[in-house]
């Protein structure tokens, strides 16, 4: 079956056989574990990155739920933190030769996907890390040292979208693509990789109001409205902020633009490349719009939406 060809072992195994489980978007099923709905392979990661993974003091983890702007995010906070040992302007910036998901690996994709258990403490510091899990999971590996958290989330219309077409180009392609009704039924039920996505944005959410020191909430829409302004609280948030001198050089802008949409989508590596087990980076750079789900979402998908926002989002504070 299924969980024989993902080579899994004896431990996850038996413990897909009780977990819930429901048709996946790109893969036979997705199982609820802990609260959150994820394939096979996530699990098994995410069992051992809990286990073994320990934030050392000043590493930062980039959480996000997927498609609302990890890539973005991932390149953001490469380049501020290493700006030192890797000048914004020179002609051999990683950004330019590497994916930002090969310079900020994912903990469940890539470090401790496969069974690896690698040594972390020969890692460079600070290390970057990325996860999709929600705050639950991912607290013990943080707290005990002064690690801290970037989330960034994007209004669920825009990132139901990218999510739907992005599993729709990387599906298997003996795996028959859900359409654009059965996705969306799925996605306001809660049933999509890391979803409810309201439980993920709240639990970062209520993390960040008690502790702003540790977690730092962005929305994408934000960074799009003023990248200046959120760039400046980013590098304060991370401990190295932008001296008066760098701001008058251009730093901050200059942070934005090798990062910006249209420079990494036109570079090489991101034409061909592929950073994430077997997904081409080109596919992870589609549109980069606010507002691209007025193009796909019918009247009564809106009004059904904008309803489950309501009532799983309202009175939290959390707006888009
Ligand atoms: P669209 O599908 O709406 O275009 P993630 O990185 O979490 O997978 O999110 C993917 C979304 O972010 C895609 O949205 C993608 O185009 C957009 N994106 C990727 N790189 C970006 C960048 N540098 N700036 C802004 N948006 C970016």
């Amino acid at each position: 079956g299924e969980e024989d060809d993902l080579k899994l072992t004896h431990e996850c195994k038996e413990l897909l056989l009780s977990l819930p489980k429901e048709r996946g978007w790109r893969t036979p099923y997705i199982y609820r574990f802990q609260g959150f709905w994820c394939q096979p392979k996530e699990i098994q990661a995410i069992l051992s990155f809990r286990k073994h993974f320990q934030a050392r003091n000043g590493d930062v983890v980039l959480a996000t739920v997927p498609k609302s702007g990890t890539t973005w995010l991932k390149a953001l906070v490469f380049a501020i933190l290493n700006r030192n040992l890797y000048p914004l302007n020179s002609n051999s910036h990683p950004l330019l030769v590497s994916n930002p998901h090969d310079l900020v690996p994912f903990l469940e994709y890539k470090i401790y996907a496969n069974n690896q258990i690698p040594d972390l403490s020969k890692f460079p510091e600070p290390g970057i890390f990325a996860t999709h899990v929600p705050f639950a999971a991912v607290k013990e590996s943080i707290n005990k040292s002064s690690c801290k958290i970037v989330y960034i989330c994007r209004n669920p219309f825009d990132t139901f979208i990218s999510s739907w077409i992005f599993c729709s180009k990387i599906g298997a392609e003996n795996f028959p693509s859900l359409s654009i009704e059965e996705a969306f039924n799925m996605y306001c039920n809660g049933t999509i990789g890391f979803g409810p996505f309201w439980e993920h944005m709240l639990g970062y959410w209520k993390e960040s109001q008690e502790r702003p020191e540790k977690v730092l909430f962005l929305k994408y829409e934000d960074l799009k409205g003023d990248i200046t302004f959120h760039l400046n609280k980013l590098a304060k948030f991370l401990g190295c902020p932008f001296s008066m001198e760098e701001q008058k050089q251009g730093i901050v802008e200059e942070v934005a633009k090798l990062c910006s949409f249209e420079n990494l989508k036109n570079l090489e590596v991101n034409k061909t490349g592929k950073a994430i087990m077997n997904f081409e980076n080109r596919h992870l750079f589609r549109k980069g719009e606010i507002g691209d789900w007025v193009n796909y979402l019918s009247p009564s998908m809106v009004e059904q939406l904008k309803q489950v926002m309501e009532e799983k989002l309202g009175g939290s504070g959390l707006e888009f």
